[in-house]
C-alpha cells in the first residue's frame, strides 16, 4: 500500500480524478489498546463496522482476541484472516447452515438468539452440542442513541423469562446481551438496559455467566461530541458489579464504530458547484452512505496548499450518480470560495463506510493509501504517549 505523511501531500502530490481512502493503522491501534486496557472486560471487535483485513490484523496485534461476526461471510472472512482468533456468532437470526458451518467448520461456540425458534436451530445445527456460550439478546431502549437498533431485534419483556430458562438447558454458558444503539450520546443508556438484564435474570432465577453490552461506544462527529469513554466503562463496570450473578462471571463489550471510527478517512474531488451544493466524486452509493441515508455529518476539511481566507460557509453535497438520492443535507462547513477542482478531506470514515461502498452506476473505487497524520477527530488522543498524538486537534479545527 502507498504511503504518505499527510492528507494534504496526497491531494497535491496525486491530484487524485477518483476518490481515495485514507488509513490511519496508528488510529485502529491506539483505540484497540485503550479498549483492551480500559475496558473492565472482554472486547469483541464487531466486523461489521469495517471489515477490512489490514483492520482485522491491526485490531489482532493490539490485543483484540474475539470478533463478533453476523454472517457465514464474516465467519470466513476473520477465520481466515485470524486463524487463532475467537468468534462469537452474535446475529440473532442465522440460517441453520450457517450455524453449523460455524460450529462443524469454524470453531465458532457462541451464538446469540432472541427466540425459542432461533434456539432450536442451533441446537439442530450443532447436533445437540454440550459446548456451547449462548447469548440471549434482550430488547432494550436505544433512546440515548443517534441510531436505534430497537425495533429488529430482542426478546421482550414477556419473552425473556422463558427464553433464558431454555437456553440455560441447552448451554455450557449461558450470557445475556443487548445494543443500546448505535453511537450512545450517554453513559445513561448501559445503565438502563443493565437494569433490564437484572429485572431479567431476578425473573428467571437462572445462573448467568456473561453478560454482553453490545456495541453503541461512541466516536466524536460534528455536533456529536460525547463524554470520555472512561465514563462508560465506568457506569458498566459499576452495573455489572451489583448485578445477581455468581462471582467468575464475564463481562463483554462489541464495539464496532469506537474502534475504528478513525481509521479512515476519504478525499473526494469537487466537481461542480451550484450555489451552496457541491457535486462530489463519492456519496450515498460509496462510502457516504450514512451522510446521505441517515443525514450523518461527517466532519470536513479543505485541502488547499494555501489555506482559504474565506469564512466558513454551509454546503450539501450530491454524489456522482445519476439519482437524486445521492444527497447528503449535511450542512457541511467549507470556506465560502470551495469550487470545482478543489479536494475535501471527510473524515471520521472508518465505521460504516468503506464498509458500505457500491460500485453502482460505475463509480467507485478500492485506492487505499496509508496516511501518518491525526484523524479529525479523537477519543484517545493525549492518553498514552504515542509519537503522533501531540498534534491531535478538536473536531473541526484541523485544516488541510
Ligand atoms: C450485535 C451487534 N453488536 C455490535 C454492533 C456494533 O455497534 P457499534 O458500531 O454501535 O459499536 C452492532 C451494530 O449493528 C450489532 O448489531
Amino acid at each position: 500500500m502507498a504511503k504518505h505523511h499527510r492528507a494534504l501531500g496526497v491531494a497535491h502530490t496525486l491530484r487524485p480524478v477518483q476518490p481515495v481512502t485514507l488509513v490511519r493503522p496508528h488510529a485502529a491501534a491506539r483505540a484497540a489498546r485503550f479498549f483492551v486496557e480500559k475496558f473492565p472486560g472482554r472486547t469483541l471487535y464487531a466486523v461489521k463496522a469495517n471489515p477490512s483485513p489490514d483492520l482485522l490484523q491491526i485490531l489482532w496485534d493490539n490485543g483484540v482476541t474475539h470478533y463478533d461476526v453476523a454472517s457465514i461471510g464474516e465467519v470466513r472472512l476473520v477465520a481466515r484472516t485470524l486463524p487463532e482468533s475467537t468468534l462469537c456468532f452474535m446475529h440473532p437470526v442465522k440460517a441453520e447452515e450457517a450455524i453449523a458451518e460455524a460450529y462443524f467448520t469454524h470453531g465458532v461456540r457462541t451464538f446469540s438468539l432472541d427466540t425459542i425458534e432461533e434456539l432450536e436451530k442451533i441446537v439442530r445445527a450443532t447436533k445437540g452440542a454440550d459446548d456451547l456460550t449462548l447469548c440471549v439478546r434482550i430488547r432494550v431502549s436505544s433512546e440515548l442513541s443517534k441510531l436505534s437498533l430497537a425495533s429488529k431485534f430482542g426478546a421482550g419483556p414477556g419473552e425473556t423469562k422463558a427464553l433464558l430458562f431454555a437456553a440455560r438447558q441447552a448451554a455450557d454458558t449461558l450470557g445475556i446481551c443487548f445494543h443500546v444503539g448505535s453511537q450512545a450520546m450517554s453513559p445513561d443508556a448501559y445503565a438502563q438496559a443493565m437494569e433490564r438484564v437484572r429485572m431479567a435474570i431476578v425473573e428467571a432465577a437462572v445462573t448467568v455467566d456473561v453478560i454482553d453490552v453490545g456495541g453503541g461506544f461512541p466516536s466524536a462527529y460534528p455536533g456529536m461530541e460525547p463524554p470520555p469513554l472512561e465514563r462508560y466503562f465506568e457506569t458498566i463496570h459499576r452495573a455489572f458489579e451489583s448485578l445477581p450473578i455468581s462471582y467468575s462471571a464475564e463481562l463483554w463489550a462489541e464495539p464496532g464504530r469506537a474502534l475504528c471510527a478513525e481509521y479512515s478517512s476519504l478525499i473526494v474531488r469537487v466537481e461542480k458547484r451550484r450555489g451552496d451544493e457541491l457535486y462530489i466524486n463519492d456519496g450515498a452509493y460509496g462510502a457516504l452512505f450514512d451522510a446521505a441515508h441517515v443525514a450523518w455529518r461527517f466532519p470536513v476539511t479543505l485541502l488547499r496548499a494555501e489555506e482559504s481566507r474565506a469564512k466558513d460557509v454551509a454546503f450539501s453535497f450530491y454524489g456522482p450518480t445519476c439519482d437524486d438520492l445521492d444527497h447528503m443535507a449535511g450542512p457541511f462547513d467549507l470556506p465560502a470560495d470551495v469550487d470545482t477542482g478543489d479536494y475535501i478531506e471527510v473524515g471520521m470514515l472508518g465505521a460504516y463506510g468503506s464498509a458500505m461502498r457500491t460500485a453502482f452506476n460505475g463509480f467507485g473505487t478500492d485506492e487505499t493509501i496509508e496516511v501518518s497524520d491525526e484523524p479529525m477527530a479523537t477519543l484517545y488522543a493525549g492518553l498514552e504517549d504515542d509519537a503522533d498524538s501531540g498534534n491531535v486537534v478538536r473536531l473541526g479545527a484541523r485544516r488541510g
